[in-house]
């Protein structure tokens, strides 16, 4: 087991989505990759129920899922797997839709992990299915941090809206980061602002738009090497966006975020209460 981390713990990013399909999980891995680069230790948490494919984009064939914390009573340690570049993953498991409903034994000992977790790390990022579910509302509320994933398309950015929506009426209040994903011009930078005004003026909050990724052919082509995108090449245009929409991302983050002991254990220990 690594030394814990020393300092603030873990700070929680969740990759959200309304519409499926834009791009969460090649972003939320490749952005770890970024985070890694820059000599953070990340823990890259597979949280799509029953459609994970962290793995899949990894072309690894993970030994156990979080679901074993509960059903092989594993340590949370004993499910992270080793991914490129020293990444650390754990892969989600169909049964956690059902963990809300555990015994609080098990709530102890899940919020305990997830403790050991924030000690072992300087970021977790979850990579979230699409739209909200209950479980993945737990996660997405216990989260320091949202990036809300979307295409240009108009059903993408509707969605988008829609799922900050959700969160916020169900009391989230963390910082929200957009990302256009998919983009054929810089001009689509309009379309984020445009949104981060509708959300000004309907949820009366501030998002914050991180930058686009263009659509670039190298994205199908990695997934299809089941290597990631800044690994496969890291001149292509999307890698190169990424590389800057994470250092975007640390030059603004004490900005924005000023924790000293992760706000994410206490909200999950309130969360596991059933109040927030
Ligand atoms: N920047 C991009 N350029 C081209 N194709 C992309 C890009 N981002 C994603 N894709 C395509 O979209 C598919 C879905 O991406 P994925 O990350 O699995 O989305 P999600 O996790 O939101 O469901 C990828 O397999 C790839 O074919
Ligand atoms: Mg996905």
């Amino acid at each position: 087991m690594k030394t814990p981390h020393p300092t603030r713990g873990a700070r929680t990013i969740a990759f959200i989505s309304g519409k499926g399909g834009v791009g969460k999980s090649n972003i939320s891995l490749n952005f770890s990759l970024e985070l890694i680069r820059r000599n953070k230790k990340v823990v890259l948490f597979d949280l799509d129920v029953g459609m994970g494919n962290i793995n899949i984009l990894l072309g690894l064939q993970p030994k156990n899922t979080i679901v074993d914390l509960f059903n092989e009573q594993l340590s949370i340690i004993e499910t992270i797997e080793k991914g490129p570049e020293g990444l650390a993953y754990i892969a989600g498991g169909t049964g956690l839709s059902r963990f809300l409903e555990m015994k609080q034994a098990d709530k102890d000992f899940f919020y305990e992990q997830f403790e050991l977790l924030t000690e072992m790390y300087d970021y977790i990022i979850f990579d979230m299915g699409a739209g909200i579910t209950e479980t993945s509302l737990f996660f997405i509320l216990a989260a320091d941090e949202c990036m809300v994933v979307t295409t240009g398309e108009p059903t993408a950015i509707t969605d988008a809206y829609s799922m900050i929506k959700q969160i916020t009426s169900n009391g989230g209040t963390m910082p929200i980061h957009l990302i256009l994903n998919r983009a054929r011009s810089q001009g689509e930078s309009t379309t984020l602002k445009q949104l981060q005004k509708v959300i000004r003026q309907f949820l009366q909050i501030e998002v914050y738009p991180l930058g686009l990724i263009p659509e670039d052919k190298h994205v199908v082509q990695a997934v299809i090497r089941q290597i990631p995108y800044s690994i496969f090449n890291e001149k292509a245009p999307a890698a190169r966006s990424i590389k800057q929409i994470t250092e975007s991302y640390l030059h603004n983050e004490t900005d924005i975020t000023l924790t000293d002991k992760p706000a994410f254990l206490k909200k999950i220990k309130n969360l596991l209460r059933g109040k927030l």
